[in-house]
C-alpha cells in the first residue's frame, strides 16, 4: 500500500472509545507498511468525546502537518460532523470501497471517516487502501469542491 498524494506527511488518526479498537487496527496496518502517522487519540477504550480528538486532528490536516486524516467513532457520523466544521476539511463517511473511491475522485476528501462499530477489519482495510491510493480527478469536480467552503477564497 502506498499513499498517492504525499508519503512525506504523517496520516492523522483520531477516534473516540467506540472507534478505538478500529483505530488501533488501522495504526497496526500503517506500521506494518511503514507509513508514518500521528495518533491524536483516543488512547484507550474508556468512554470519551470524539470532538476532543477530532478537532486537533482536523486542524493538523488543515494546516498541512498531516495528510490525509482518518477519523473513527462508532457510526462515523459524530466524528465526521466534527471534522467537517473545519473549512479546509472534506471529510467523507465511507462504508464501502466504492464510496471511498468516489470520495477521492469526485470530492478530493482529505479525511476518511469510518464507522468502527459497523465494519469488519477486512472491510476497513479495503476502504482504507482504496482511499489512500485513489487520486482526485480534478476538472469539473475541482470547480464543485471550490464552492464547498462558507467563505471561499475570492468570494
Ligand atoms: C459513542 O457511543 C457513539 O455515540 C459515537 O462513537 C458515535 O457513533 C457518534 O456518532
Amino acid at each position: 500500500m502506498s499513499l498517492f498524494n504525499n508519503t512525506e506527511k504523517p496520516i492523522g488518526l483520531a477516534s473516540d472509545h467506540a472507534g478505538f479498537q478500529a483505530k488501533q487496527y488501522v495504526l497496526k496496518i500503517l506500521e506494518e507498511k511503514g507509513i508514518p502517522y500521528k495518533d491524536f487519540g483516543a488512547y484507550d477504550a474508556e468512554s470519551s468525546d470524539y470532538a476532543d480528538f477530532a478537532h486537533p486532528m482536523a486542524s493538523a490536516v488543515e494546516n498541512g502537518e498531516c495528510y490525509p486524516g482518518i477519523a473513527i467513532c462508532g457510526t462515523g457520523n459524530g466524528i465526521n460532523m466534527v471534522v467537517n466544521k473545519h473549512q479546509g476539511i472534506r471529510g467523507a463517511l465511507c462504508w464501502t470501497p466504492e464510496i471511498a473511491f468516489y470520495a477521492r475522485t469526485h470530492n478530493d476528501a482529505n479525511v476518511l471517516s469510518l464507522p468502527g462499530r459497523i465494519l469488519t477489519e477486512n472491510e476497513i482495510y479495503d476502504i482504507m487502501v482504496t482511499f489512500l491510493n485513489t487520486p482526485f480527478e480534478g476538472g469539473r469536480h475541482k470547480r464543485r469542491i471550490d464552492k464547498i467552503p462558507l467563505n471561499p477564497v475570492g468570494s
